[in-house]
C-alpha cells in the first residue's frame, strides 16, 4: 500500500518550523528509501517517475533551508550519487574558530596579561596558569562527528560557520576510528583536529603526480586539501593522508575538566593527538617556560615528518576557557605563536598599482619568480608610498622578501649595492592606473584612493568580488574569474544583478551553459548557488555591502544591534541627522567610532547604494534576498537581558568589566558605553558617577553587581 504523507507537507520550506523541517526530513528519507526498494530491489514501483522526483526535489528544498537538519541517512548524501556538482555544506553547530597570531615574545606576555585582567581571580600574579603547548600542523582543519560512538559525518571549516561535507572522503583516511573505541564518550561528540600530509608522502605524490603529467602540489597542505576535496571518494583513498585531533567542537555532555585531560580521552577513543605536547606552569607573567617549548619545537621542526608553521598555546582549565570566551572569531585562551617567516632574496621588476574595492591604491612589486618555503612568489605587497620612501624600493632592485603562512609576501628591505646605477626613486601614481580619475591621500592617511567611484571599474569588480566571496554571499561558481568575465560582457554591474542571472540568461547574449568552459552542470551549479544565497545572516549581508571600516566583527555588532535588514536601514537614514537620537543610539554602540560611524553614513546616504539594497531587498531582481536572523541570534536562547541595553559603569567586584560585558553579550545584551533613553539596564558599581546620574534622571533600571547577577544567574546554572 502506497504511504501517506502527513499534513504539513506542502508548507513552503521558508515557513516550516524547525520541529516540523525535522519531522519531514526524516520521514522523507524513510520514504525515498522505501520506494527505492520497491523500485530497485523489487521491481514494482508504487509511484510515478514525477511523484518520485518530487519527493526528492522536497527533500533538498527543506535541506537547503535548514541545513543543520540534514540526516546522515538522508537520500541526498548516499554514497555513489556523490553530488557531481560539488560538495553539500553543513552547518557547524558550534563555530569552528580561528586562532589570533603571535610571532614575537612579547606578544606572548601580552596574551597571559590580558587573561590575568580578564579573569580577575588571575589578577593575583602567584596564582598558577596552566598552559597546554601543541605543534600548529600546517593542514586543514575537520569536524568529525560521532553519535553512538559511530563516525556519521565529516566536514571541513569553510567560513567557519558552514563548511563541506566531506563524509565519504574522511571515511577514507586510515587514522580515523569508524567507531569509538573503549568507553565514556559523550554519545555525540565532535571531535576536532587536522587532515594533514607527511612530508615524505608529499614528495612521493608530487613525484607520482609528475610522472602521469597531472598537477603538481605547492606544498604539503595544498595536497592535502586538493587530496580531501576530492568529488570521487576513491581519488581521496588512494592518497595517504592523516588526521591529528586538537580539539572538539559540539559534545552531549562534558568530559574533561582540562585540555589535556580532553585529549587524553580523545587519544584513548582512538585518535592520534597532537603532540609533542606539555603543559607549562606559568606564575606571574613569566614566560621561560613558553619559549622553552617554542625553542625546542623548533629546533625538531626538520625532523618531526610533517610540516608545521609554529606553536599553539591553550589554557588548559575548561572552566577557565569557557569564561574566558572569544572574541570576534578567535578565543581568547588560545594562541598561535608562528615561527619567523621564510625569507628569499629576488629582482623586484616591476612595480605596478592595485585598485581595491574602497579605491585604495595598493603598490605591488612585481619579482623575479622564486621559491619560498616551498611556494612560488611572484609578488609581494609594498603597502603604501610612505612604505615604498621609507625602504626606497626601485625598480631594478634586488630585495630580500619574506612569506609568513598564507599572508601576501612582502618586501623586508632592499639591497642597494646591488642597485642599478642608472636607477631612479618609485614615482607614486597621481592617477588612477584603471579610470585615470584623480588619487587623493587625505592628511594624517598611510593610503591613497582614487577619486573615481563606481565610474572606475576596478572598484566596481572589486565589489562585486567581495560581495560573493566566502564570507559574504559565498556563492559556489562566482569565483573571481568569472566575476570579471560576466562583467566584461556587461552581464553584472551590481549585486543585484547577480540575482537575475538566470532569468536574464540567454537574453542578451548565449546562454551561460554555451560559454567556453560552461556547461549545463555548471551553470545549473551557479544558479543553484545563487538561489541558495538568498538566505543570509544578517551580519553577513552587511559585511557584503563593502562599507569601508567594516569588516566582519564590525557588521556583527550591528546586526546583533539592530537585528533586522529593515530596522538598521531606518535608523541609518535616521542617523543622517547628526542631532538625532539615531545617531547617538549608533555611536553609543560599543566598538563603533565615530570615524567609522561615518563611513557607514556616507555609505548609506550614496544614491547607487541605496539602489543597491532596494534591488536586494524589493521584488525589483527577481526573487528578494531573505535576511534570515543572524547566527547568533539562533543560538542564544530568550533570556531575560535578550535584546537589552546594558550599560556597566563604576567598579564591579565578582568580575573584571570584560567578563561582565561578554557575558552579557551571550546572553543576548547589547552592551552600551553610554547611556541613553534607549538604555534598558545600568549596573552600577562602587565609584559609578555621571552615567549613574544620567539614569536615575532619566528614571532606568539602575540596579547593583549583585541584583544583575541574580537576573542572569539562571542562565548560567
Ligand atoms: S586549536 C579555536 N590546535 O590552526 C581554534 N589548532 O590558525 C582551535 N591548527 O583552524 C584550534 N594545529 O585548523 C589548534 N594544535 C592545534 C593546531 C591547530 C593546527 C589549525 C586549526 C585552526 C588554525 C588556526
Amino acid at each position: 500500500m502506497a504511504r501517506n504523507r502527513t499534513a504539513f507537507f506542502d508548507i513552503p520550506p521558508d515557513q516550516l518550523s524547525e520541529r516540523d523541517a525535522r519531522a519531514e526530513l526524516k520521514e522523507l528519507a524513510e520514504l525515498i528509501a522505501h520506494h527505492d526498494r520497491l523500485y530497485h530491489e523489487q521491481d514494482q514501483p508504487e509511484i510515478s517517475d514525477a511523484e518520485y522526483d518530487a519527493l526528492r526535489q522536497r527533500n533538498e528544498s527543506i535541506e537547503e533551508r535548514f541545513p543543520q537538519l540534514i540526516l546522515p541517512e538522508s537520500p541526498s548524501r548516499k554514497i555513489g550519487a556523490a553530488p557531481a556538482e560539488g560538495f553539500k555544506k553543513v552547518r557547524h553547530r558550534v563555530p569552528m574558530l580561528s586562532l589570533e597570531n603571535a610571532f614575537l615574545r612579547e606578544d606572548i606576555v601580552d596574551w597571559l596579561d590580558g587573561i590575568r585582567n580578564y579573569l580577575l581571580e588571575l589578577r593575583d600574579p602567584g596564582v598558577a596558569i596552566a598552559v597546554r603547548c601543541e605543534p600548529k600542523i600546517d593542514g586543514l582543519s575537520c569536524a568529525l562527528r560521532y553519535e553512538g560512538g559511530n563516525l556519521v559525518s565529516a566536514a571541513t571549516r569553510g567560513n567557519g560557520e558552514v563548511g563541506e561535507d566531506v563524509t565519504a572522503n574522511v571515511m577514507t583516511i586510515q587514522n580515523v576510528p569508524q567507531a569509538l573505541k573503549g568507553a565514556g564518550w559523550p554519545d555525540v561528540i565532535e571531535v576536532r583536529g587536522e587532515v594533514y600530509m607527511t612530508d615524505a608522502d608529499f614528495l612521493a605524490l608530487n613525484e607520482q603526480q609528475e610522472a602521469v603529467g597531472a598537477k603538481v602540489f605547492a606544498n604539503p597542505r595544498n595536497a592535502a586539501a586538493g587530496s580531501l576535496r576530492q568529488l570521487d571518494p576513491s581519488v581521496t583513498a588512494s592518497r595517504p593522508l592523516h588526521f591529528t585531533a586538537h580539539g572538539w567542537g559540539e559534545s552531549s555532555e562534558s568530559f574533561a575538566e582540562s585540555q589535556s585531560e580532553a585529549l587524553r580521552r580523545i587519544h584513548r577513543w582512538g585518535f592520534q593527538a597532537s603532540e609533542p605536547s606539555r603543559v607549562v606552569q606559568i606564575v606571574a607573567a613569566d614566560v621561560g617556560g613558553l619559549c622553552g617549548y617554542y625553542d625546542d619545537i623548533e629546533r625538531r621542526r626538520s625532523g618531526l615528518g610533517f610540516s608545521i608553521d609554529g606553536i599553539v598555546l591553550k589554557v588548559d582549565r575548561l572552566g577557565w576557557q569557557g569564561r574566558l570566551g572569544f572574541v570576534s572569531r578567535s578565543p581568547r585562551w588560545a594562541v598561535a605563536w608562528k615561527f619567523p617567516p621564510e625569507r628569499a632574496v629576488t629582482v623586484v621588476e616591476d612595480i605596478q598599482c592595485q585598485v581595491g574595492r574602497t579605491g585604495k591604491i595598493t603598490p605591488v612589486a612585481h619579482l623575479k619568480p622564486i621559491t619560498v618555503g616551498g611556494v612560488l612568489v611572484r609578488r609581494a605587497t609594498l603597502h603604501n608610498s610612505d612604505e615604498i620612501a621609507r625602504k626606497d624600493i626601485r625598480i631594478g632592485d634586488t630585495v630580500v622578501i619574506q612569506r609568513a603562512g598564507d599572508v601576501i609576501p612582502q618586501v623586508v628591505e632592499t639591497l642597494p649595492a646591488q642597485r642599478p646605477t642608472d636607477s631612479v626613486p618609485y614615482r607614486f601614481p597621481e592617477r588612477c592606473p584603471v579610470c585615470g580619475s584623480r588619487v587623493v591621500r587625505e592628511a594624517g592617511e598611510a593610503d591613497s584612493y582614487c577619486t573615481g567611484g563606481l565610474i572606475c571599474s576596478a572598484q566596481v569588480v572589486e565589489r562585486l568580488k567581495h560581495f560573493a566571496s566566502r564570507d559574504a554571499f559565498d556563492i559556489d561558481g562566482l569565483g573571481d574569474k568569472n566575476i570579471e568575465a560576466f562583467y566584461r560582457n556587461g552581464l553584472i554591474q551590481t549585486p543585484v544583478d547577480i540575482f537575475t542571472l538566470e532569468t536574464r540568461d540567454g537574453q542578451q547574449l548565449p546562454p551561460l551553459r554555451e560559454w567556453e568552459g560552461w556547461g549545463e552542470k555548471s551553470a545549473r551549479k551557479l544558479f543553484d548557488a545563487v538561489r541558495r544565497a538568498r538566505m543570509i545572516p544578517l551580519d553577513r549581508f552587511i559585511y557584503a555591502l563593502g562599507i569601508r571600516q567594516v569588516g566582519e566583527a564590525t557588521a556583527r555588532l550591528l546586526a546583533k544591534h539592530y537585528r533586522s535588514l529593515a530596522h538598521w536601514r531606518g535608523c541609518m537614514e535616521a542617523s543622517q541627522d547628526r542631532s538625532s537620537e539615531a545617531y547617538l543610539e549608533l555611536c553609543a554602540i560599543n566598538g563603533i567610532g565615530a570615524r567609522m560611524a561615518d563611513d557607514i553614513l556616507e555609505f548609506i546616504a550614496e544614491p547607487h547604494n541605496q539602489a543597491v539594497l532596494d534591488g536586494l531587498t524589493s521584488a525589483a531582481g527577481g526573487r528578494p534576498p531573505l535576511v534570515s536572523v543572524a547566527d547568533f541570534e539562533r543560538q542564544a536562547a530568550e533570556t531575560p537581558i535578550f535584546g537589552k541595553t546594558v550599560v556597566f559603569t563604576g567598579t564591579l567586584e565578582s568580575m573584571s568589566r570584560s567578563e561582565a560585558k561578554s557575558q552579557a553579550e551571550a546572553l543576548g545584551a547589547n552592551v552600551a558605553g553610554a547611556v541613553s533613553r534607549k538604555t534598558d539596564y545600568v549596573v552600577a558599581g562602587p565609584g559609578a558617577g555621571s552615567k549613574e546620574k544620567r539614569a536615575r534622571e532619566l528614571g532606568l533600571t539602575v540596579l547593583t553587581e549583585q541584583q544583575w547577577l541574580e537576573l542572569i544567574r539562571n542562565e548560567f546554572e
